[in-house]
C-alpha cells in the first residue's frame, strides 16, 4: 500500500517527512515525493523514483526544503507504472516533466487508496477544461476537490466533502491549498489514516511508526471524516462539514509492532488484510453488478474466442491455477491446462492465437513464470498475467495484465495475495461463463453477488482463529501431515499442506483423496494428521470414507467444511466449519482456516515465521 506523511509545526518539514516516509518503507512502494511549503511560499515538489534514499539525496536530506509545512508518500502503483510523473504529490493544475518544482496550483495533494470511479470522474473534469498529466487516479480526485472548490467558492473542508460524496473506492488523503498557509487537510474512506498531534505541532500518517518519534498522542479519524491540521491544533468534521470532537488516543506500542499493526508477524497481518485485497480486487473487475475486464485488455469477444487457457505458475500461483481449472471448466466449459513454470518453459505444446495462456505470479519476477511467459509469446498464444506489483517484468511483458489489488505482501508464505489471485480468475471464469451462454443472466447475477460475499465470510472464517491456535499446539511435534480432498478441494489442500511445510518445517503432503488408496495410505500410521477439505457436496462422503480408511489405521482426523450437520463430524477429531457460500468461491474461505493452522504451528515450534529458512519472497533464479 502507499505510504502517507504530513506535518506543520515549528520545524523544517522535510527532514521530519523523511523520516516518516522511511518508517513506512515495509509498506512497499516504488516512487516516492514531497511538497513543502514555506509560509506563505508557493509549496515546492520533489519526487524520485525507486528507493527513498533517491529522494533524501535530492533534498540532501530535507535540508535542501525551506518550509515548516508539507506532505510526503511512498507510492505502490495501482493505477499507472511507477514513474516520476505518477508519483504522488500531485496538483491540481498542470505540470510538465517530471512534476517537481514550484506549484502554481491552489491544490497539492497525496493519497493512498483506490478510487474506482476515477475514469468518469476524469472524463467529467476533462469537460469542465482540465488538463492531466499523470495515469492516476490521485491526480484526478485532487483535481475534483479544485473543482468544487473554485465552482462553489467553499473552503477546502466543504470542497473535499462534497468531492467525498461524489467519489467511490477507498482514500486517505492529505491536501495543501495555496490560500492557506501551514494547514494540511486530510480525509479518510477504508484506507487507514492516524492523526498525531503535539506542542505546536500536528502530523498525520498512514501508519503510527510514521509519528512515533514525535507522539504518541493520536486520533483514529474515522470513515468519511475530513481533519484541519495546523500547528498544534486539529480540527475534525463529519460529511455535512460540521464540527465533530474524536478520542485522543495514547500509543503504547513500539515501532516495530506498529509496523505490523500490532501483530506479531507479517504473515498474520497479512492473513487479516485478506478481506481488503478480495474486496479491493474485485472492486476493480466488478462495476455496476457486472464483471469488466476490459482494464485488464480482456474483451469479451478474446473470451468467445477461446478454445483453450493454459495456466502457468509457480508455488501457491500454480495452486490457484489448479482451482481455477476446476471453475472455468466447470462454469465455462473450455478445457484448462495448468502447467508448473519450471516444466512448461521446457514444453513443446502447440500454441495458437485463440489458446490464452494466464501466467500468475504475485511479484511478476519468478523466473521460471517469466520464461513461461516468453515461451507462450514465441509460440503466438494470447497472454495474460495475474499480478500484484504494478509494472513488474511479467506484468510489463505480457499481452495483457489484470492487476490483483492485495498491497505488498511482506511475508514469503502468501495469503492476501493468493486469495487475491483467486477471485480474480474466478471473476474471469464467470465472465466467461456468460459471454459462452453457459450461465444465464440471472445465475450470472447471483454469482456476483457470491463474489462480492467473500470478503465479509473471510471476516467470520478469521474469527474461529483461537481454535486452530489451540488446535495447533497439539500438532507443532507432529511428523507428517497430510491434506486431502477432491476436485476445488484438492486444490485447496494443495495451498494448505505448502502453507503448512514452508513455514513450520513439517513434512506434509497434498493428495487428491481418492489418490491414497494407490500407495500413500502405506504411510499413514498411528496419530499421522490426515486434514479433509469437505466442500464440494457432491463430493465429501467419499472423502469422508477415505478418512476413515486413515482412521481406522491410527491416523487424527481434521475437517474444514461448510456449517451445517456434517455427517462425519463424529469421526472427525477436530472440525472448523466455514461459512457457505457458491461452492465454486467456497475455495477462498477453507484456504483460511488452513493458513492460520499452517502460522500458529510455525509460531508453536518457535520459528521465524515471516521469512522461513532457505526461502525467498521471489524466487529471481532459476
Ligand atoms: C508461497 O507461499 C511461496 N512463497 C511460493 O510458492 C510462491 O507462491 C512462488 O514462489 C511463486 O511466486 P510468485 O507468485 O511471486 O510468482
Amino acid at each position: 500500500m502507499c505510504g502517507i506523511v504530513g506535518y506543520t509545526g515549528e520545524n523544517q518539514a522535510a527532514p521530519i517527512l523523511l523520516d516518516g516516509l522511511k518508517r513506512l518503507e515495509y509498506r512497499g512502494y516504488d516512487s516516492a515525493g514531497l511538497a513543502v511549503r514555506d509560509g506563505d511560499a508557493l509549496a515546492e515538489v520533489v519526487k524520485a523514483t525507486g528507493k527513498l534514499y533517491h529522494l533524501a539525496d535530492k533534498t540532501d536530506q530535507g535540508r535542501s526544503l525551506p518550509g515548516n509545512c508539507g506532505i510526503g508518500h511512498t507510492r505502490w502503483a495501482t493505477h499507472g507504472d511507477p514513474s516520476l510523473i505518477n508519483a504522488h504529490p500531485h496538483v491540481s493544475g498542470n505540470c510538465s516533466g517530471s512534476g517537481s518544482g514550484k506549484v502554481e496550483s491552489d491544490v497539492v495533494g497525496v493519497h493512498n487508496g483506490i478510487i474506482e470511479n476515477y475514469g468518469e470522474l476524469k472524463e467529467k473534469l476533462l469537460r469542465h477544461g482540465y488538463l492531466f498529466y499523470s495515469d492516476t487516479d490521485t491526480e484526478v480526485v485532487v483535481k475534483l476537490v479544485d473543482y468544487y472548490y473554485k465552482k462553489y467558492k467553499i473552503g477546502p473542508v466543504d470542497a473535499i466533502t462534497r468531492t467525498m460524496v461524489r467519489v467511490r473506492g477507498s482514500y486517505a488523503l492529505a491536501l495543501m491549498f495555496k490560500d492557506h498557509p501551514g494547514e494540511i487537510f486530510a480525509a479518510r474512506k477504508d484506507s487507514p489514516l492516524i492523526i498525531g498531534t503535539a506542542e505546536n505541532a500536528a502530523f498525520l500518517a498512514s501508519d503510527v511508526p510514521a509519528i512515533l518519534k514525535y507522539t504518541r498522542s493520536v486520533y483514529y479519524i474515522g470513515n468519511l471524516q475530513v481533519a484541519r491540521l495546523s500547528p498544534g491544533s486539529v480540527k475534525f468534521y463529519d460529511l455535512n462539514g460540521d464540527e465533530i470532537t474524536l478520542p485522543l488516543t495514547e500509543i503504547t506500542w513500539d515501532a516495530e509492532a506498529a509496523e505490523k499493526g500490532g501483530y506479531e508477524h507479517f504473515m498474520l497481518k497479512e492473513i487479516h488484510e485478506q478481506p481488503a485485497a478480495v474486496r479491493d480486487t474485485l472492486g476493480s473487475l466488478i462495476k455496476d453488478g457486472k464483471i469488466d475486464l476490459t482494464a485488464a485488455g480482456i474483451t469479451d469477444d478474446i473470451l468467445l474466442s477461446l478454445s483453450q487457457i493454459i495456466i502457468t505458475a509457480c508455488g501457491s500461483a500454480w495452486h490457484v491455477g489448479i482451482a481455477a481449472q476446476y471453475v472455468i471448466e466447470d462454469m465455462a466449459k473450455v478445457p484448462v491446462r495448468v502447467e508448473l513454470a519450471s516444466e512448461f518453459r521446457y514444453r513443446s505444446l502447440p500454441m495458437s492465437k485463440n489458446i490464452l495462456v494466464i501466467v500468475i505470479s504475485q511479484s511478476g519476477e519468478t523466473a521460471d513464470s517469466l520464461a513461461a511467459l516468453r515461451l507462450a509469446k514465441e509460440k503466438g498464444a494470447e497472454t495474460l498475467a495475474v499480478v500484484n506489483v504494478v509494472g513488474s517484468t511479467i506484468a510489463r511483458e505480457a499481452d495483457h495484465v489484470l492487476y490483483t489489488l492485495a498491497g505488498p505482501e511482506i511475508a514469503v508464505a502468501t495469503t492476501k495475495a493468493y486469495s487475491a489471485q483467486l477471485v480474480a480468475l474466478d471473476a474471469l471464469a464467470v465472465q466467461m461463463a456468460l459471454v459462452k451462454g453457459t450461465v444465464s443472466a440471472e445465475q450470472y447475477s447471483h454469482l456476483i453477488e457470491e463474489l462480492i460475499g467473500i470478503p465479509d465470510k473471510i471476516t467470520r472464517v478469521l474469527e474461529d482463529k483461537e481454535r486452530l491456535q489451540w488446535f495447533s499446539s497439539k500438532i507443532a511435534n507432529a511428523h507428517d501431515i497430510f491434506f486431502i480432498g477432491r476436485g476445488l478441494d484438492y486444490a485447496i489442500s494443495l495451498e494448505g499442506s505448502l502453507k503448512m511445510k514452508e513455514i513450520s518445517y513439517i513434512h506434509s503432503e497434498a493428495y487428491a483423496a481418492g489418490e491414497l488408496k494407490h500407495g500413500t495410505i502405506s504411510l499413514i500410521e498411528k496419530n499421522t494428521l490426515v486434514i479433509g477439505v469437505l466442500t464440494q457436496s457432491q463430493m465429501i462422503e467419499k472423502t469422508i470414507s477415505n478418512m476413515a480408511e486413515c482412521k481406522s489405521r491410527g491416523a487424527y482426523l481434521m475437517g474444514v467444511t461448510t456449517n451445517g450437520n456434517f455427517a462425519g463430524e463424529d469421526s472427525v477429531n477436530f472440525t472448523v466449519y466455514i461459512p457457505r457460500t457458491d461452492e465454486h468461491f467456497v475455495s477462498s474461505l477453507a484456504v483460511v482456516p488452513l493458513q492460520l493452522l499452517g502460522y500458529y504451528t510455525s509460531v508453536n515450534r518457535g520459528l521465524d515465521v515471516d521469512k522461513p529458512r532457505n526461502l525467498a519472497k521471489s524466487v529471481t533464479v532459476e
